[in-house]
């Protein structure tokens, strides 16, 4: 029998350096909250036990990554470190011009300040929050395109990230001449972190191409996208997850990357398109405000550790085993009660905090209270995606994102045992009411109290 065939999952590496993780007790975690406004944000890191506020920037760099990084060349110009990055990236996505930036919201930031005018509209199968931030900023209007499943947590289709092609159609017929891009977001972060098929790129790419509308991908975890092609569509299994990536790269015009995700580094990203005249555009922005374009906002050793990411987050061991690990979290929480969105997406789980807790209403913030109990019993952090995040939110939800190659199996199962506790408690958990909130993206900083 080969490793991965055992019930038991096992991490595809062994750990070398180790970090120790706060172990608090309930009172000092009641005294954390009351500080933190109930808002798990404002948390210090040195109060929560197990973090999965996020898989972004938060992963384990490997001993060649680590290693990588000495072999950086800090030259302020044509570094080799950019030498070696380009070519990973040109041989993993044949684009032709290649630019790092310090991460994925700087890339979304320079398309957009060179692409955008105020008239024009993007879109996408859902926009990232960044992304879409970074397109109303340049005055266009960002629309999103999810198909039906992906508002359906029961619903198991195995792609329910795709982009609706009826409506897509019917977007370029109408409004044609005033969309800027097309872009899938792969995977769909902001529909439960569900994945894009190979049709639906194809489909996509073979609408833009017949109107002639760029094709970019925002592809922050390109990988974790590959895999669930190479699983779950028919006619995939036999070819090899490079290929698979290489062919979805092929299938568009260009991309933004925050590495940060499946380029498993702590800082970094890419800009990168096949259009000459694009690229002496992002060539001027990214002076103005990243660096040089040979080191984008980076050092030369951050390029090399990216460099190695980029290869790594696509080998089969290791996406087999993020794969698995994450259903594995989602088939425990749902074992103790916890309704999860389905199928387990490919960096997260998220829980159905409305149908867990159906006496909250969505505007006494369900998630915050789900969210708030979890950190009360166990130190763990999520984040709310419902109304305290998007007050037009149609589902309560709360992400319970998994960074890379960090917690292992029993971590997980803490963190099963920790829900079990929270479930048996639901009945009790109150509401939230907001206290005092800024302007804009409230939930960063919000401070809430509980309704008594
Ligand atoms: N696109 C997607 C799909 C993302 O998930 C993110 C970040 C970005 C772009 C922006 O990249 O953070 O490097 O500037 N997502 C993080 C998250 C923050 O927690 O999901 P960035």
């Amino acid at each position: 029998m080969r490793a991965w065939e055992f019930r038991t999952i096992i991490e595809p590496f062994r750990i070398k350096a180790v970090e120790d993780i706060p172990m608090l007790d309930r009172a000092a975690r009641e005294r954390a909250l009351d500080r933190a406004g109930h808002n798990v944000f404002l948390l210090r890191a040195d109060e929560v036990t197990i973090d999965l506020l996020t898989d972004s920037g938060t992963g384990a760099m490997s001993a060649n990554q680590w290693s990588a990084l000495m072999l950086g060349d800090e030259s302020y110009a044509g570094s080799r470190s950019f030498q070696r990055l380009e070519a990973v990236v040109h041989a993993l996505t044949g684009y032709p011009h290649v630019f790092p930036v310090h991460q994925g919201r700087a890339a979304e930031r320079i398309l957009a300040a060179t692409v955008l005018r105020p008239d024009m509209i993007v879109l996408n199968n859902t926009h990232f929050d960044t992304t879409r931030a970074n397109v109303e900023q340049a005055g266009a209007r960002a629309v999103d395109l999810p198909v039906k499943a992906a508002a359906d947590p029961e619903d198991r289709s195995p792609f329910k990230g795709d982009m609706d092609l009826d409506r897509l159609r019917s977007a370029l017929d109408d409004d044609g001449a005033r969309v800027a891009f097309v872009m899938l977001t792969l995977t769909n972060n902001a529909a439960g972190g569900q994945p894009v098929s190979m049709a639906n790129l194809r489909a996509v790419s073979a609408l833009c191409k017949a109107k002639g509308v760029p094709f970019l991908l925002d592809a922050a975890r390109f990988a974790e996208n590959a895999w669930f092609i190479h699983t779950r569509e028919e006619g995939f299994a036999s070819w090899s997850l490079p290929d698979i990536a290489r062919a979805m790269f092929d299938l568009s015009d260009g991309c933004t990357m925050s590495a940060k995700k499946d380029g498993i580094v702590h800082i970094g990203g890419l800009l990168c398109t096949r259009n000459a005249e694009w690229a002496e555009r992002f060539r001027n922005e990214l002076i103005l405000g990243e660096g040089f374009p040979t080191y984008g906002g980076l050092a030369g050793r951050d390029l090399e550790a990216m460099a190695v990411g980029l290869q790594e987050a696509l080998d089969e061991d290791y996406l087999r085993y993020r794969a698995r690990s994450i259903a594995y979290f989602a088939e425990g929480l749902e074992r103790v009660g916890v309704p999860v969105v389905h199928p387990p997406g490919g960096h997260a789980v998220y829980l159905d905090a409305g149908r867990l807790l159906p006496h909250v209403p969505p505007e006494q913030l369900p998630g915050v209270a789900l969210l708030t109990a979890l950190y009360r019993e166990g130190g763990i952090r999520g984040v709310e995606v419902g109304s305290l995040m998007f007050p037009q939110a149609r589902l309560q939800l709360v992400r319970l994102a998994v960074p890379r190659r960090v917690y292992t199996q029993a971590h997980i199962d803490y963190v099963i045992e920790v829900a079990e506790r929270v479930v048996a408690q639901a009945r009790d958990l109150r509401g939230y009411r907001i206290v005092r909130e800024p302007p804009f993206l409230r939930h960063f900083s919000a401070v809430l109290e509980p309704i008594a």
